[in-house]
């Protein structure tokens, strides 16, 4: 889960990162009186999870409440990459001397963690890597000893801070390794980091990625953090549920059993589509090695409100769960969703007493039902109901 800038902040305040004052606001009106509040220059500032936002116009300096007023009303509603701004967070102004960059990321490929830092902060971090490569320097961390005073000096150096710099970059190094660690993140990314009028080292952005793998066991609290208005309704209410599902764009809604499973099923309804005005899969949906007819009634649910939905396939192989069970909970599971369900349903099963579970759903006989051999002709069926 990405964090807004402001969230971002208020962990990195918690941690004792230095940050500035910073309030959020809805309205041109409540920028108004935050600016007024903070006092003296401010900057106004989308929150919108994407990078770019200075240049987009989403970052404004304001010397007076009125001119905060303005540019609120320049940035509320505004369109960065996508993301319509709702919300902005006016900040106190900073008298901005050098910028920095600095992360530490979670490298899967090596297992490790990494350390990115560069005195050419500001500029966006992948055109730095692209146009002056010598000028990040990345320094693996070892999870198991993590950043302390003599890493963080490490890293400092490999940046080539002056040896005025680096301690003090160091202590602000170390700070932001405990919001990593101490959070369950898997990016804590400041840029710039800068040096102000008054010599010291200030966090004037930050991004902040939570594995939520870490926030599920350890951090029930970042559920404040989520931003529910922006999440997809059919996402929320599947994950309400317990249910594995990413919405997609397409037109044949899937169920499967296993993710492996489900990922292929995408992959060759896709293929059948391109036979049928090409149509494409609507989601991916994992129940789970259990399939009772609960879950595949709430994982119908889920893609039956999709309106884009057109047709389903359910493709489920037997294993432990035995394909009787799982003919049974697709029965029920249309019992239970009665009149709701309306849209035609292809069924693929196989594995574990496949033949009982195949006659079950043949005797049920339900009229939106239709029993597939395999996977290739279950996808073409469901691929030609869609494109009808
Ligand atoms: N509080 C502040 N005081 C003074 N200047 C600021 C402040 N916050 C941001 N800036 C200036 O605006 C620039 C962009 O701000 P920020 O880094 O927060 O946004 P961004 O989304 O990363 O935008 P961009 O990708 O264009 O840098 C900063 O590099 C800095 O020069
Ligand atoms: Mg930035």
């Amino acid at each position: 889960m990405d964090l807004y800038e402001y969230q971002a902040r208020d962990l990195f305040e918690k941690y004792g990162v230095p940050v500035l004052a910073g309030i959020v606001a809805d309205t041109p009106e409540e920028v108004k009186a935050a600016a007024e509040k903070l006092g003296g220059v401010v900057v106004v500032k989308a929150q919108v999870k994407t990078g770019g936002r200075g240049k987009a116009g989403g970052v404004k300096v304001a010397k007076t409440p009125d001119e905060a007023y303005e540019a609120a009303k320049a940035i509320l509603g505004l369109d960065i990459k996508g993301h319509i701004v709702k919300r902005v967070m006016v900040a106190a102004g900073a008298r901005i001397e050098e910028e920095y960059y600095f992360s530490v990321l979670l490298d899967r490929a090596n297992r490790s963690y990494l350390a990115l830092a560069s005195v050419e902060g500001g500029m966006e971090i992948e055109q730095l890597a692209v146009e002056k490569p010598e000028a990040l320097a990345r320094v693996e961390v070892d999870p198991l000893t993590g950043i302390d005073q003599a890493k963080a000096l490490e890293i400092a150096r490999a940046a080539r801070f002056s040896d005025e710099l680096a301690p003090k970059v160091a202590d602000v190094f170390v700070k932001l390794y405990e919001v990593y660690t101490g959070e369950g993140a898997t990016l804590v990314e400041v840029n710039p980091l800068i040096l102000d009028g008054d010599g010291n080292i200030v966090a004037l952005d930050g991004k902040v990625t939570l594995d939520e793998n870490a926030s599920e066991v350890r951090h029930p609290e970042h559920e404040e953090l989520e931003d529910k208005d922006a999440a997809d309704p059919l996402e929320a209410k599947a994950k309400a549920s317990g249910l594995n599902y990413v919405k997609l764009d397409g037109e044949v809604g899937i169920i499967g059993n296993g993710a492996g499973l489900v990922m292929s099923t995408l992959d060759v309804v896709a293929y059948a589509g391109e036979n049928h005005n090409g149509v494409k899969p609507a989601n991916f949906l994992d129940i789970g090695g259990g399939a009772s007819a609960t879950v595949m009634a709430a994982g119908l649910d889920v893609i039956l409100g999709d309106p884009q939905v057109k047709s389903v396939f359910v493709n489920v192989f037997g294993g432990i769960t035995s394909c009787v069970a799982v003919a049974e909970g697709i029965v029920k599971a249309l019992e239970i969703l009665g009149d709701t369900a309306t849209k035609p349903i292809v069924v693929r099963l196989d594995g574990n007493q496949v033949e009982e579970g195949r006659e079950i759903l043949a005797g049920a006989n339900h009229p939106l039902v239709t029993l597939a051999a395999g996977m290739d002709e279950g996808a073409d069926k469901a691929a030609e109901l869609a494109a009808a």
